[in-house]
């Protein structure tokens, strides 16, 4: 008989993995704290934006196989419990905070069956799945926990889901790994790497993941300080160097740097728990890598305040994105809406555009602008700042929006745009780390 699985948690990760894991053919139940979450889940729709979910949410739970329920109780006969909560960064630190992944474990440990796997898929401080093992067991001596961390990109949640580049389990009991290797038949049948570690490797194996990701961008960020300095040009340099396979092209686009709900949060959280093991010296350079992620954001406001006489007061400027990255609705941390905050602090009268973020942004700084479509949003502006890659921003017409704006200064803080195009268009245009077109 196939496995019966739940999901704790139905956010980005915990909605994708239940709706994947129902067209897998398994029976899934998710269940949230949040009710509003799971009445709209029910319901067929997805509370963000996030590419082909939608349909397949829709799907499955026509299908019959996947459902959502308020009461955890409803969870007790699965045989899989996956846990996908958010582990935020603290209020008043850096470090990870372990509240929700804590609660579900509580809630969940005595209602598991004998013989059922819980198994982590939250990003974790390594650690925490050997403690929150040993409180499983303490409470429920015949279940088990391993981990599984997550890999999903926002913007691609179910392709990575359905195809993920790697599966990684972490236990050290065969039985608990014979259970996984059913859940993920399909992709092992598929030949999808598969490995095995122990409880501490498999939780590093994500927070290392994501800290060279987030190096990678900052060093080619770095790079465009450097270019900026020396009259370079960033663009052709990371295309230069991407060529060398051990390099390689990915991960290389200058720019406003990294944002969103993993990145920043998780190298922090990784800092501040290699402090707690004595081992902070390993990790410095992260906090290198932070820093110049930050000052890609301060770097764009000084290319605008040259622009306009160093006098923001007044200013009408167009923004031309708010979510983290493309085809997401998610603004944590967001580099474009901080950016759009600091000039609008500044004196600066901001409009912002969003093709799917705008009501995430709006809760999240309602003295902003936002307007509902890019020829609202150029009007009359003075200055024009390109801040998340959407494919509609490439698609623009610069002549077009030429026609719309007061003066036509374009900075693309995505190295992005095609800039002969916008240049050939009357255009003055501005990019980070590409020297030839920095304010003189
Ligand atoms: C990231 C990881 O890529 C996933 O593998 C991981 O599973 C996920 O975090 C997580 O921990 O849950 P995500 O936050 O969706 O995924 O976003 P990324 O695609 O990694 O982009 C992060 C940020 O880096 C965005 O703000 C993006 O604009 C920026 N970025 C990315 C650059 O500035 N330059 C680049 O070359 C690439």
């Amino acid at each position: 008989m196939s496995l019966k699985l739940s999901v704790v948690g139905t956010g980005y990760l915990g909605a994708t993995h239940a709706a994947c894991m129902a067209s897998l053919g398994f029976e899934v139940i998710g269940v949230d704290v949040d009710h509003a979450k799971i009445e709209m889940l029910a319901q067929g729709k997805v509370p963000f934006y996030e590419p082909d979910l939608e349909d397949l949410l829709a799907e499955q739970i026509k299908s019959g196989r996947l459902k959502f329920s308020k009461d955890f109780k409803d969870i007790a006969d699965c045989d899989v419990h996956f846990i996908c909560v958010g582990t935020p960064q603290v209020k008043d630190g850096i470090a990870a905070d372990l509240t929700y992944v804590n609660s579900a474990l509580e809630t969940i440990a005595p209602l598991v069956k004998a013989g059922s796997l819980v198994v982590g898929k939250s990003t974790v401080p390594v650690g925490t799945a050997a403690r929150l093992r040993d409180r499983l067991i303490a409470v429920n001596p015949k279940a088990d926990l391993a981990w599984n961390p997550e890999f999903l990109r926002e913007g691609f949640a179910v392709e990575d889901t359905l195809r993920p580049n790697r599966l990684v389990v972490g236990t050290t009991n065969d039985q608990a790994e014979a259970t996984l290797k059913e859940v993920y038949a399909k992709n092992l049948a598929d030949g999808i790497p598969w490995i095995r570690a122990d409880l501490p490797t498999s939780e590093l194996v994500k927070v290392a993941a994501n800290s060279f990701l987030a190096t990678k961008i900052s060093f080619i960020n770095a790079m465009a300080e450097i270019c900026e300095a020396a009259g370079g040009d960033v663009t052709v340099l990371a295309k230069a160097i991407g060529y060398d396979p051990r390099i390689g092209s990915k991960f290389l686009q200058a720019g406003i740097g990294f944002g969103g709900g993993c990145l920043p949060k998780d190298i922090r959280a990784f800092m501040a728990r290699a402090e707690e093991l004595g081992a902070q010296q390993a990790l410095e350079f992260l906090k290198e890598i932070d820093s110049i992620n930050l000052r890609a954001r301060q770097r764009i406001i000084e290319l605008v305040r040259k622009d306009l006489s160093d006098d923001l007061k007044g200013k009408k400027i167009a923004i031309l994105g708010a979510a983290f990255k493309p085809d997401s609705d998610d603004v944590r941390d967001s580099p474009a809406l901080d950016i759009a905050a600091q000039i609008q602090a500044a004196g600066a009268l901001v409009t912002v555009h969003d093709p799917k973020a705008i009501a995430n942004a709006q809760k999240r700084f309602p003295a902003l602008n936002f307007a509902d479509n890019v020829e609202k949003t150029l009007q009359d502006a003075e200055l024009v700042l390109h801040l998340t890659e959407w494919k509609i921003y490439r698609e623009l017409d610069p002549a077009k929006m030429k026609s719309l704006v007061k003066n036509a200064i374009m900075i693309d803080g995505r190295n992005a745009l095609d800039r002969t195009a916008w240049r050939n268009a009357g255009w003055k245009f501005r990019a980070l780390g590409r020297a030839d077109e920095m304010a003189k």
